[in-house]
């Protein structure tokens, strides 16, 4: 699995300790940045990283800042995207599990390292249900088509 990684200012540190723990567990992982400790718009980063999802070229996204709900309004704006902002360990699981979400963004002012490791974790092995929640997923695509 190919995994883009990106960040702010608000989530440098996780993002490289993500980046490191991914690396470890076997996947192929992108970083675009940021890689040093200066302060950045997050829609830049959000936005090269929701695109080479939609594309297909990474499998997953995983996009820090302070709070993960910036990046997350930003991602969710490149079609195809389904970015979830968590911050405990049900959700992370659970919008793999009915929301099929491909980009998972956290907040470096909100939770430790450790959990966003252990959310990483769930939402890189956690697989889509499927079932009456693609006729869900499928609905939220219908939006973003038609809205367009
Ligand atoms: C940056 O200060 C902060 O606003 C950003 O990291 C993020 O939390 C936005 O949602």
């Amino acid at each position: 699995m190919k995994i883009a990684v990106g960040c702010d200012h608000g989530g440098l540190e996780h993002k490289n300790a993500i980046a490191a723990h991914l690396r470890e567990r076997g996947f192929e992982v992108t970083d675009f940045g940021i890689t040093e400790n200066k302060s950045v718009d997050y829609p830049d980063i959000a936005l090269p990283v929701a695109e080479s999802v939609a594309a297909g070229e990474h499998d997953r996204g995983i996009l820090v800042c302070g709070t993960g709900i910036g990046m997350s309004l930003a991602a969710n704006k490149v079609k195809g995207i389904r970015a979830a902002a968590c911050s405990e360990h049900f959700s992370a699981k659970y919008t793999r599990l009915h929301n099929d979400s491909n980009i998972l963004c956290l907040g470096g002012r909100v939770i430790g390292i450790g959990t966003a490791l252990e959310l990483v974790d769930l939402f890189v092995d956690t697989a889509f249900e499927g079932g009456r929640h693609q006729k869900r997923v499928d609905k939220v695509m219908e939006i973003e088509r038609t809205q367009a």
